[in-house]
């Protein structure tokens, strides 16, 4: 598996990644190459989205962080980072999201960002059990929604 940052090439597999969420159940809607371009790929506040490939080539998932602006769809503070992930059910629990995980650390880094929220279905135990893995804790929720945080900074410090 190799991580790369996203490109419009890639629009139609992560698109395909979409769907097969959705065809599992995981996901309300499938997701279209104009969704994927839209929301993803181009989307004006990209920091980064990073597909991951398998070893034949295919793309087995990806993820995306945004820059938080005011007045965001998600609530986010501004000036967080909101992330995404969509791994495909053919590729779960293979370390995939883990994998993305580590190049939007970077990309936060990088920008930098120091807090990154992630909003996940109170009814998707998977979710909210890969972002508690990956370090993510919750700030808010209501019933239908659970927002967990994720400290860019406070974690680096642990890392010697
Ligand atoms: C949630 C999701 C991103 C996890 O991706 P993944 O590539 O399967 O995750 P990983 O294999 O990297 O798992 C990393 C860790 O997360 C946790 N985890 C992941 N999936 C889990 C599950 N189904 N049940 C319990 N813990 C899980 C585990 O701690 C895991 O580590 P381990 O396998 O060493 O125990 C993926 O299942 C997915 O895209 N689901 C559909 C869309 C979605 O729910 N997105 C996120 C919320 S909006």
């Amino acid at each position: 598996m190799r991580i790369k940052p996203a490109n419009t090439a890639d629009g139609q597999s992560m698109s395909d990644v979409l769907d097969d969420i959705f065809a599992a159940g995981l996901r309300k809607t499938p997701g279209d190459l104009q969704t994927v371009l839209a929301n993803y790929i181009e989307h004006p506040d990209r920091i980064e989205c990073s597909v991951a490939e398998g070893d034949d080539g295919r793309i087995l998932g990806f993820q995306s962080l945004r820059y938080a602006r005011a007045g965001n769809p998600y609530g986010a503070p501004e000036g967080w980072g909101i992330i995404g992930t969509h791994v495909s059910p053919r590729a779960a629990r293979l370390g995939v999201g883990r994998a993305l995980f580590q190049a939007t650390v970077r990309a936060a880094k990088d920008f930098p960002i120091e807090k990154i929220e992630a909003a996940i279905g109170a009814k998707n135990p998977a979710g909210l059990a890969y972002y508690e893995a990956m370090g993510f804790r919750t700030r808010r929720e209501t019933e239908v929604t659970i927002c967990k945080v994720y400290h860019v900074a406070s974690r680096d410090r642990q890392i010697p």
